[in-house]
């Protein structure tokens, strides 16, 4: 692609984004351009060889497509300062949780392309799924080019801006949640004799394993639970006390809370 393509801020979803977006060969490294205000927030990315400052302004004035990858409460101080900078018909790409197109419109007081994005962390290893949504300046052949940039380093859905929220909850902040639930894996494999380190290697390659089958056979997750309890046997019994322990209601508690912060922070 020929575009060059900035970050403002290089902390875990900017670094893995870049991460993801040289491995995946989108644009290559000198056409990445990254901005943070603490020089050694680079460390995260210097194996990339991408161009790095602390100079917002000089960054923006080079890039064709800038993505915001800071905090949301920093995004109206960090867009009062670039506004009057930014390149004509630059694309800017939001990331944050809770930030709707049209605040983002809002903050830059004039008419631009803006792309609403909910990527995830495991695009650091290509495996990110992501959800994006266009307002009307961003014509198709610049559709497009978005979807190349986060298709390199997983997968990507066009979806209304309204579902955001749940985009958050369900892909965004998810890995969280199953990294919880490795790790009480591993507690609990641990507690049960294994070393540690197997433990890791045993619960996340059954999680790895399991995602790939709800993926590649198209089977109804329930069916495959199903297939691994057979009458009278241990997986039964583990799910039983997952029902008694409120395992899903617990899950579906959370992503609630998390939409709603979602919602509130608009
Ligand atoms: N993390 C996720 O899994 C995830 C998933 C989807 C979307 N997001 C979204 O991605 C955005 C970034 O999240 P994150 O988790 O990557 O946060 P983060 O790790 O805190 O990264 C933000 C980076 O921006 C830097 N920064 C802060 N203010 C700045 C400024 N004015 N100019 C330049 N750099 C600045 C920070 O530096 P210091 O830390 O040194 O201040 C940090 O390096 C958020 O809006 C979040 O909603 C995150």
């Amino acid at each position: 692609m020929n575009k060059n393509i900035g970050f403002i801020g290089c902390g875990n979803m900017g670094s893995a984004m870049i991460s993801g977006i040289v491995k995946a060969e989108i644009v290559p490294s000198d056409r990445i351009y990254v901005c943070d205000h603490h020089e050694n927030n680079f460390d995260k990315v210097k194996e990339y060889n991408v161009n790095t400052t602390t100079n917002v302004i000089e960054m923006v004035q080079k890039v064709d497509i800038l993505i915001l990858s800071v905090k949301p409460y920093v995004y109206e101080s960090v867009i009062s300062q670039i506004k009057e900078d930014i390149k004509k018909d630059v694309i800017v790409v939001c990331i944050a949780a809770g930030k709707s197109i049209e605040q983002v419109e809002n903050a830059f007081e004039k008419k631009v392309k803006v792309v609403k994005a909910m990527p995830n962390t495991p695009a650091l290893v290509l495996e990110a799924m992501s959800a994006v949504s266009f307002n009307d300046l961003i014509e198709e052949v610049e559709k497009e080019e978005i979807l190349k940039i986060f298709s390199g380093f997983g997968k990507v859905e066009v979806v209304k801006e309204e579902l955001m929220d749940a985009v958050t909850a369900v892909s965004g902040s998810s890995p969280a949640y199953v990294y919880m639930m490795i790790e009480a894996m591993a507690d609990a494999a641990v507690k049960q004799g294994m070393p540690r380190k197997q433990a890791y290697v045993f619960a996340s390659q059954a999680v790895y394993g399991a995602s790939k089958m709800v993926l590649e056979t198209h089977q109804h997750p329930g069916q495959l639970k199903d297939a691994v309890c057979s009458p009278s046997g241990t997986t039964i019994e583990a799910v039983g006390k997952l029902e008694e322990t409120g395992f899903r209601s617990s899950i579906i508690q959370a992503m609630d809370a998390c939409y709603e912060k979602s919602k509130r922070m608009k």
